[in-house]
């Protein structure tokens, strides 16, 4: 393979290279950050907006009546950083929630969409004291990048990082300990993380969220197919997979698989494999795991993080955690 000769190229080798190796494993699986191109990005919009998918609204409303308090409780605090913004407009209303100065605030926004880093770039320039600064990254890599110590201005305010939109809920427990530990590595004594995260209801709820009956969420799933055959080659016939999401209790997750409606070989180029799907089986395309209150809590604990704050919405549908580094 050739040297990748811009961040494009590297991002398509990156795509390729997961799909070569989700596609050859048993159970078949894709990574759920390649939903979000830009049509994917806008489909998960219209997710959002959807009566059955009520996490956003439910977290919508959290930041309506507890923003001022949820970044007041960090002291001194003078720089945000959300890991995947999507639109950016939750931190654009933390942000607006911040009390008025001459310095500016920083903001750094975190996400594998560009398309996503323009919608938060144009939310939070309507606010006068803020600056933002876009990472097209990884969770991983873009924290990382906005954690970086400051040059010489040397002294400065707490960071309060954002992991919002039950986002969280992609990683295994497992994945979800190492992600933790790694935001905590990244802050100092008075920093905080705020964590936004879907709560266990019943099964029904649940899985018309995931399978809603104008399609939207069975097209943003299918999207991953049209995406593999635009970016990598692939002849993924559409009309020839179906869009499943199951609840699995004894995991606590929501899953979505493509499930392939016939005996069917697929080509992807770029990936260089073929591969021989039977009829009914499936490519394991996200898991959304469901948490209780007291289940964040320990999952912040195993991470070095002690509860500081924690807002329901009324019918409990979610809840968002404030953890303040010791
Ligand atoms: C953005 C990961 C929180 O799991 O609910 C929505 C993505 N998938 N409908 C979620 C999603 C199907 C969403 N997260």
């Amino acid at each position: 393979m050739t040297a990748p000769k811009n961040a494009g190229e590297d991002a398509r080798n990156g795509f390729a290279i997961d799909v070569r190796q989700g596609l050859s494993r048993s159970p078949r699986s894709l990574p759920p950050r390649y939903f979000y191109d830009a049509l994917g990005s806008l489909l998960f919009e219209a997710i959002c907006r959807l009566p059955w998918y009520p996490i956003t609204r439910a977290e919508s409303g959290l930041l309506d009546r507890f923003a001022g308090e949820m970044v007041s409780r960090v002291r001194g605090l003078d720089r945000l950083v959300e890991l995947g913004c999507g639109s950016g407009d939750k931190v654009a209303r933390l942000a607006a929630a911040l009390p008025a100065r001459k310095r500016s605030y920083e903001v750094h926004l975190v996400d594998v969409s560009a398309q996503a880093l323009e919608l938060s770039e144009s939310a939070l320039a309507r606010l006068p004291s803020v600056t933002a600064v876009s990472h097209c990254a990884t969770y991983e890599a873009g924290l990382r990048a906005a954690m970086e110590p400051l040059g010489e201005a040397g002294a400065r305010g707490a960071t309060l990082v954002l992991f919002l939109g039950s986002n969280i809920g992609n990683f295994d427990p497992a994945g979800a300990r190492r992600l933790l530990a790694e935001i905590r590595a990244t802050l100092r004594p008075g920093d905080g993380l705020l964590l936004g995260a879907d709560l266990v209801r019943a099964e029904a709820d649940l899985r018309v969220a995931y399978d809603d009956p104008l399609g939207v969420t069975a097209a943003f799933n299918k999207n991953v197919l049209l995406r593999m055959n635009a970016e990598l080659g692939a002849d993924f016939r559409l009309d020839a997979w179906d869009h499943r999401a199951i609840w699995n209790a004894e995991a606590s997750r929501v899953e979505m698989h493509l499930v392939s409606r016939t005996s069917q070989r697929v080509r992807v180029p770029a990936a260089e494999i073929e591969v021989n799907f039977a009829a009914g089986e499936t490519i394991w395309t996200e898991s959304s795991y469901k948490y209780t209150p007291e289940s964040i809590a320990a999952l912040g604990r195993e991470a070095g993080l002690e509860r500081e704050a924690q807002w329901l919405d009324r019918e409990a549908h979610f809840a968002m955690t404030l953890f303040v580094a010791k």
